[in-house]
């Protein structure tokens, strides 16, 4: 499962950087907002940490300006991702970036029909948004099983990239369906280090070693 950085705060890639971990970025128009700083300028200093994908987002919602300004963005960097809504015009330049092998991820899908749309139109990743499916109580969770079984049924090659990740028992749930890829906030991969009883038996062991050779 590959692990992607949900942020523009560069700092937080470098720091995420280096614990190996991570496989690439992914960032949103609210994402990059926060930055104060422009997309590319955004983007361009990503590419100088990691090497790996790095969504960005086109601000465009009609299929023949996501195009010009998605080809733009490509052309910062051969592992640019780009990031297009699950619309009509969205699916519709997917399958021209896809055509003219420039990948893609398909972002703000909440159901399996709209994953299928995608994967038909050869999309690189596509992003089933969990939390904020829960927070109108219904299964994030649930959508990744579904978007699973569709497409081993058909052979789809498009990675699910579990997004809105929350808490880690969603990284775990999705890892156990199968998710290919969950983007998190640095906030929830510190979190996935975390366990009481290796705190408690860490300081155990120091404690005995220190005893030990005093
Ligand atoms: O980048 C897309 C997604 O991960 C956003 O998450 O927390 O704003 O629902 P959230």
């Amino acid at each position: 499962m590959d692990f992607f950085l949900d942020t523009g705060i560069i700092s937080e890639i470098e720091e995420a950087a280096t614990w190996g971990i991570i496989d690439g970025v992914t960032t949103n128009p609210s994402l990059i907002a926060q930055t104060g700083r422009t997309q590319e300028e955004v983007i361009t200093d990503i590419t100088k940490i990691i090497d790996g994908p790095i969504s960005a987002e086109v601000i465009s919602t009609e299929r023949e300006a996501m195009i010009k300004e998605g080809a733009k963005l490509a052309e910062i960097n051969e592992n640019i991702v780009i990031k297009l809504p699950l619309t009509i015009d969205g699916i519709s330049a997917c399958k021209w970036f896809s055509d003219n092998n420039i990948n893609t991820n398909v972002t703000l899908c909440f159901s399996a029909n709209q994953a299928l749309l995608a994967a038909k139109n050869g999309a690189t990743y596509i992003s089933p948004f969990l939390g904020r499916l829960d927070d109108i109580s219904h299964d994030g969770v649930q959508l990744i099983n579904e978007i699973r079984q569709v497409y081993d049924n058909y052979g789809f090659q498009t990675q699910i990239l579990a997004a809105s990740i929350r808490h880690p028992m969603h990284v775990k749930e999705c890892a156990l369906i199968g998710a290919d890829v969950a983007t998190m906030p640095i906030k929830v991969v510190k979190q996935l280090f975390k366990h009481q009883l290796t705190d408690q038996g860490l300081e155990q062991f120091l404690k005995d070693h220190a005893n030990a050779n005093k």
